[in-house]
């Protein structure tokens, strides 16, 4: 080891992560303009390297496959309903899980939470911010923990060295992107680093069956910061979204080798931290006791969920001479689409008029289910004629407007019916096989059906 050896370095592009042996202007997987940076990667020798495991490690051999028995990966129960629905019934030992999302939005709080909450002993480790900056974090959202143990480093050596002492049954870290790696020179945050860092905790979880939470932050057009490579590694993805300058979060897998990765959970941010919306329904749609025109509601699933949710439109007479048309939540193009369609198929004039959409709660949808009641919603705006306050929408709209089926039309109705609604517009092609239902569902099959409703 006393013989100094040429220091290896390698290339990384810093969008996506793809390695290169030398440089060059753009990046071959992602198309990317000078985002190659050469990066030190190997600093000591690592094949006296290993990770500390306190516990018995896993010793692997083959098995008959009917011989294994799955039923002993018994799940941690996290104590917060909507994260053990996205993950498919709580935590799997041994698993790698890498929390996603945008500086701001609720990461940290959420883990935190959940830390304080997990009747095992955990160890929360943060990179971000002090030991007392977290306790009154903590402090706020849920004062009492036996189990949850703070630390404040960064470096993974030191990190194993405390897991070691502590014996600790689930670990977070918070970020990933702020360890680094003696085995490793270039700075932390940059993609060497941060694919050695994980890649050791991965080994640690595999070796001791302990699951590892990695919050990862995301850059503005969507990805893990910098490394696409992370989500191959780890056995998760979960997104934390939503917009901030609203309430609602929502957490979705991405990828989940130990689950589906349609189901979905829903937070609100209160000032003690955030709370399980177990009925987003409810809190989604505003409770007016008049009626106002320009309002519809769509019956959407997110995920598995089904979620009714406002859409909100106002047509008016343009005042400069390109009228505007502006969404929010809604994809623009499609918005532009069933305007088309309403000024060919039923006639009327929208060429002149500004036209706003809004989808309530900050929440953006792209089930094509909601078409109908975007159209519903314009038309109601443009006449001026409120739709009754009880009637919600389900279906697509095509070119020619005609009203298409949607998938799980059953769902949506059930839960239309569960929150009060009278009366629920669908495509006459849905098949539907439902019995005793109160609510009336109204076949239609083009869209001037619907006008002779609403006008
Ligand atoms: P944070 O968890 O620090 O975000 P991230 O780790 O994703 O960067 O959350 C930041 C925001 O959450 C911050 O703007 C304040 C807000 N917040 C609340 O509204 N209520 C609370 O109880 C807490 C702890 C945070
Ligand atoms: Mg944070």
């Amino acid at each position: 080891m006393g013989i100094k050896t040429k220091v290896k370095t390698t290339f990384f592009c810093q969008s996506c992560g793809t390695q290169y042996s030398k440089w060059q202007g753009q990046c071959t997987a992602c198309k990317e303009w000078n985002t190659i940076v050469e990066e030190v990667i190997q600093k000591a020798e690592k094949s006296d390297w290993e990770i500390p495991t306190s516990k018995v490690k896993r010793v692997s051999k083959p098995l008959k496959i009917n011989d294994i028995d799955a039923s002993k990966e018994a799940r941690l129960n996290t104590l917060d309903n909507e994260f053990n629905r996205v993950l498919g019934g709580g935590i799997v030992p041994g698993t790698v899980i890498l929390l996603g999302g945008e500086p701001g939005i609720g990461k940290s709080t959420l883990m935190l939470q959940i830390s304080l909450k997990l009747p095992y002993k955990t160890l929360y480790v943060s990179g971000e911010e002090s030991q007392k900056q977290i306790k009154m974090r903590a402090e706020r959202i849920h004062p009492n923990s036996e189990n949850c143990y703070i630390l404040t480093e960064t470096k993974t050596q030191n990190i194993f060295k405390q897991i070691e002492a502590l014996k600790p049954d689930i670990v977070i870290i918070d970020s990933i992107q702020t360890l680094h790696s003696d085995y490793i020179e270039s700075s932390s945050g940059s993609i060497s680093q941060i694919k050695e860092c994980a890649a050791e905790l991965i080994k640690f979880a595999k070796e001791t069956a302990t699951p590892v939470i990695l919050i990862g932050h995301i850059t503005k057009d969507g990805n893990i910061a910098g490394p696409k490579i992370l989500e191959h590694m780890v056995d998760t993805v979960l997104q934390f979204e939503g917009d901030r300058n609203h309430v609602f979060r929502i957490l979705r897998a991405q990828k989940n080798r130990f689950g589906s990765t349609n189901e979905l959970g829903i937070y609100e941010m209160q000032g003690t931290g955030l709370r399980e919306v177990t009925n987003p329904s409810e809190i989604l749609i505003s409770k007016k006791d008049e009626e106002l025109s320009g309002n519809a509601i769509a019956a959407t699933l997110e995920g598995m969920r089904p979620l009714l949710i406002e859409v909100q439109a106002l047509v008016s007479t343009a005042v400069y001479g390109t009228p505007q048309r502006s969404a929010t939540g809604f994809n623009a193009k499609r918005l532009n689409m069933l305007l088309a369609v309403l000024e060919k198929r039923a006639g009327f004039r929208l060429g002149a008029k500004d036209v706003f959409l809004n989808i309530t709660g900050g929440i953006t949808v792209d089930d094509p289910a909601i078409d109908l009641a975007v159209v519903a919603a314009i038309l109601s705006s443009n006449e001026d004629v409120a739709l009754q306050k009880d009637y919600c929408f389900a279906a697509e709209v095509g070119l020619s407007g005609e009203i298409r089926p949607v998938q799980r039309i059953e769902h949506r109705i059930h839960e239309a019916e569960k929150l009060g609604f009278s009366t629920i517009f669908v495509s006459k092609y849905n098949k539907i096989s439902l019995k005793n239902t109160t609510i009336k569902i109204q076949l239609i099959s083009k869209i001037e059906d619907l006008v002779n409703f609403i006008v």
